[in-house]
């Protein structure tokens, strides 16, 4: 290899239905917004391209330097592509701007919106390259919202010279959202011909589906963590695409995902109550606690046993084993501290639990960035018991804060959660290996012991829980490994 071409930028795009801190509504947007940061400036100029939504704060939407603008072709019609640029903390993002798609003050407004809006995005995209000038040797995408981009690359861009040769990444955040519709509408919304409706290719229990498009042309395909990435190759978790995971078994692999380690950093959090480290965390940090009880109007004893729940409240995060024990787990010396919104069952039932119990939990049904650094800074434990989880972000946040996990064997969860093994002396958090509540409590009750019994050991937990390093450094060359491999040096 010689010098020169080694010193050759890569261009990496990396498109995507949501991007911390313009918009978020799960870890896509944590992923999306981290890792572009974390890869090597000397070698890889990563853009980041997400729709320009009505309900990006103005704090950023103000400082958007208009582009261009045309008309693209979809869906019978011509239709307006605004394009926006903004530099933010060293990197460079467009912003696709549609009123009468990305207006509205949810991102998902639910089928079939949704596949027209995406259909756009992702012909958008690919559209807007030649007019801004950047082409890009590697396509990134996210999630079923781009699972159309190596798709239409495939169907007419290649053809281009322009676009000759671009590769495509599909990285997988959730099989289980896979942008599944009927097949007719879909080719009316896509302009795709039949040909791409057949089983092995779009088509989808007779239905057809965005992702799998994506994950049929996509050069390569990762997911967010080595277990997922064989999990998905079985019919429990493959959602449907089992069999085309196995068969691109060769293209796929697991990249486990970071966190912003300067973003959640209990040293200089400026959100948290009480700033400490993995030295003084021994005295520093239950005046989490203690100040959070305070203001959640908990019983406020630094002492008792604080276990924290941050989650969008859905099936997948295993929330109804919590439900089944909730009653027991309150006759326990614990505290559990609720954040997130999702289903109403699961809304109701803390609420419910949160009135019965009320010194001892507390539900707070909303999304607050705030409370979260909070919670994870109060709390002893934190539970996350996720039927599937293709990484989990949250249990890297509680493991920097020094949070002790208990967790499900699965996914993400598995590859970043150590059990503890009090023989060895070694792990970082508490696991369970079936989806089952009895097995979940019994988990969370040796943990409680540990925890008011053998203060020692369980602080040497909370050490090696906080030395581990989930940072994006490990990750981001895996990344990049990738990348050079599509491209070919
Ligand atoms: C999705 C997954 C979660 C993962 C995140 C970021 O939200 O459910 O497990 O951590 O995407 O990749």
């Amino acid at each position: 290899m010689t010098w020169e071409v080694k010193c050759t930028m890569k261009k990496i795009l990396f498109a995507a239905s949501e991007c911390v801190p313009f918009i978020k509504t799960g870890g896509l947007a944590d992923v999306v917004g981290s890792l572009p940061k974390c890869l090597d400036k000397e070698y890889y100029d990563c853009r980041v391209i997400i729709p320009k939504y009505a309900k990006i704060a103005a704090q950023y939407s103000d400082k958007m330097e208009y582009i261009t603008n045309f008309y693209m072709d979809l869906n019978w019609r011509q239709q307006y592509v605004g394009i926006f640029k903004m530099e933010y903390e060293g990197i460079t993002y467009y912003f696709i701007d549609n009123e009468e798609h990305f207006s509205g003050d949810q991102i998902y407004g639910g089928m079939p919106w949704d596949l027209e809006k995406f259909a756009f995005f992702s012909k958008a995209v690919l559209s807007v390259l030649p007019i801004i000038d950047f082409r890009p040797d590697v396509i990134h995408c996210h999630d079923w919202q781009t699972g159309l981009i190596p798709v239409y690359l495939h169907e007419r861009f290649q053809g281009n010279e322009f676009f000759r040769g671009i590769k495509s990444v599909m990285t997988i955040h959730n099989l289980k959202f896979q942008g599944v519709w009927d097949t007719e509408t879909m080719k009316n919304i896509t302009g795709l011909s039949d040909y791409y409706f057949t089983p092995d290719k779009m088509e989808y229990n007779k239905d057809g589906s965005y992702l799998k498009g994506g994950l049929v042309y996509a050069d390569a395909i990762t997911t967010v963590s080595k277990t997922y990435a064989e999990e998905i190759k079985t019919p429990f978790y493959g959602e449907g695409l089992d069999g085309l995971m196995r068969a691109r078994a060769n293209d796929l692999r697991g990249i486990v995902n970071g966190i912003d380690y300067d973003e959640y950093n209990p040293e200089t959090d400026s959100l948290i109550f009480q700033n400490y480290n993995a030295r003084n965390f021994r005295k520093e940090k239950q005046k989490n606690k203690t100040a959070l009880q305070e203001q959640l109007g908990l019983e406020v004893d630094p002492k008792a046993m604080m276990i924290g729940v941050v989650s969008r409240l859905t099936d997948q995060k295993g929330l109804d084993l919590i439900a089944y024990m909730m009653d027991e787990l309150c006759q326990d010396a614990i505290q559990l501290v609720v954040l997130g919104t999702g289903e109403q069952k699961y809304e109701n039932m803390f609420r419910h639990f949160a009135w019965k119990y009320d010194k001892k939990v507390s539900a707070n049904i909303f999304y607050s960035n705030d409370l979260s650094h909070k919670i994870y800074a109060a709390c002893d434990a934190f539970l996350m018991p996720s039927l599937f989880e293709p990484c989990g972000l949250s249990q890297l946040m509680a493991l920097r804060y020094g949070t002790v996990p208990i967790v499900r064997e699965t996914g993400g969860l598995k590859d970043t959660v150590e059990p503890y093994n009090e023989y060895e002396g070694t792990g970082t958090g508490f696991s369970f290996a079936n989806y089952n509540a009895h097995e979940m409590l019994g988990t969370i009750r040796y943990a409680e012991r540990i925890y008011y019994d053998k203060k020692r050991d369980w602080n040497k937990i909370v050490d090696r829980a906080m030395a581990a390093d989930f940072s994006w450094h490990r990750s981001a060359l895996e990344y990049q490994e990738l990348y050079d491999w599509l491209i070919g040096y």
